[in-house]
């Protein structure tokens, strides 16, 4: 097992640490487990049994060499919900606090529907995410709910007495369906609570895709592909496309197969991946509205890795095409892995970058 002392803990896991006692239970489970060796540490030292959800593919990577080594302690799923055929009773559940509300509503919805009576579930989150808000929040569906610790930004609260009777969950009514425009297409988007984007089109894959009128046949890879709109709208134009979608979050590439599911869309992959972490083959086309932001934070590298290999995974002659604000420094990077940069278009505080691959 990882020595604690190499092991690496977010500013929840140190707050959960400090906290052990609480979390001395036959039946863990943890839900929106970030990056970080937390479930390694309660496992250490008195956890019976952890059930994970993440929806976060570079937690799932992170953490898998631990669920092989302790396959009858610890099960792990990359995955939008939990499958809640437990084998065992839930004696406690370690709730992560997600920045976006529909997405905390939604996994409240699935923990309320299996949550045995009298048993805890504990909220985790950054005071900078809004975690101080939920202790109302959760008001509406416990009897009991306290703080019981804050330390390192964060804040731990502890709910009990739900109000609400356990009962089937089902993920397929969470699905929403929302139709956008771009230029002249109209197209039908499908998105679970917590997806970039969900319910419209956002401002810099508008003006991404407003350069986007020929799309030449080939392979395409849709990075960071969210709900799939820039490969919903490429499969609109005239041409034979493979397309595939990348993302590292398990609600998103749900999402984008739902999307890329609908009639007349049929040549595609869906695949997680952490940065391009997955991603083989040689590609015509690279198109993205990278990632800036994790969390409430603002984090650059995984773009910059991105656009630093991805010269390495077009096929001669083939293209990477970007959307970004403006003031980030991408050109720089560009121009270093492809010998150039040209900028196509620059429109409502976004500008839409175009390398081809001359070697
Ligand atoms: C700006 S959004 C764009 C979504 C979609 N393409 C659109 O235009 O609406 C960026 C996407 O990158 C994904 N992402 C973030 N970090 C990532 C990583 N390390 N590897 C792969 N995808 C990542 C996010 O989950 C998000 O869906």
């Amino acid at each position: 097992m990882t020595s604690p002392l190499a092991s690496h803990l977010t500013n929840q896991g140190q707050l959960i640490v400090r906290n052990q006692a609480l979390f001395e239970l036959g039946h863990l489970v943890m839900i929106g487990l970030p990056a970080d060796d937390l479930a390694t540490h309660l496992l250490s030292d008195g956890v019976g049994y952890i059930t994970a959800l993440t929806r976060d593919f570079s937690a799932y990577r992170r953490l898998l060499p631990l669920q092989a080594r302790l396959e009858d302690r610890f099960s792990l799923s990359f995955a939008p919900i939990l499958s809640m055929d437990f084998t065992r009773s839930v004696d406690g559940v370690l709730l992560f606090l997600q920045k976006s509300k529909p997405l905390m509503d939604f996994w409240l919805a699935m923990v309320l529907s299996f949550l045995p009576e009298g048993v805890p579930i504990w909220l985790v989150g950054e005071n900078d995410e809004g975690i101080k808000s939920w202790k109302k929040r959760l008001k509406n569906s416990f009897d009991y709910v306290k703080s019981v610790d804050n330390a390192r930004h964060c804040v731990l609260l502890e709910a009990s007495g739900s109000l609400q009777k356990p009962e089937n969950f089902v993920l397929e009514p969470w699905f929403e369906t929302f139709s956008v425009s771009a230029g002249p297409v109209n197209m039908d988007i499908t998105s679970l609570p917590g997806v970039f984007s969900h319910g419209r089109l956002d401002k810099g894959t508008q003006v991404l895709l407003a350069t986007l009128d020929k799309v030449p046949s080939g392979k395409v890879l849709d990075f960071g592909c969210g709900a799939g709109v820039i490969s919903a709208y490429i499969n609109t134009l005239p041409g034979e496309y493979d397309i595939t979608l990348v993302d590292c979050d398990a609600l998103a590439l749900a999402s984008s197969t739902k999307t890329m599911s609908a009639k007349g869309r049929d040549s595609f992959t869906v695949l997680p991946s952490d940065g391009l972490s997955e991603v083989t083959g040689q590609f015509d086309l690279i198109i993205s509205n990278p990632p800036f932001h994790q969390g409430v934070k603002t984090h650059y590298e995984v773009t910059e890795q991105f656009l630093a290999q991805s010269c390495q995974m077009l096929r001669p002659g083939g293209e990477l095409r970007i959307v970004a604000n403006s003031f980030l420094r991408y050109p720089p990077i560009i121009q270093k892995a492809f010998g150039h940069c040209e900028t196509l278009l620059t429109r409502d505080g976004f500008s839409v970058y175009r390398a081809v691959n001359r070697y």
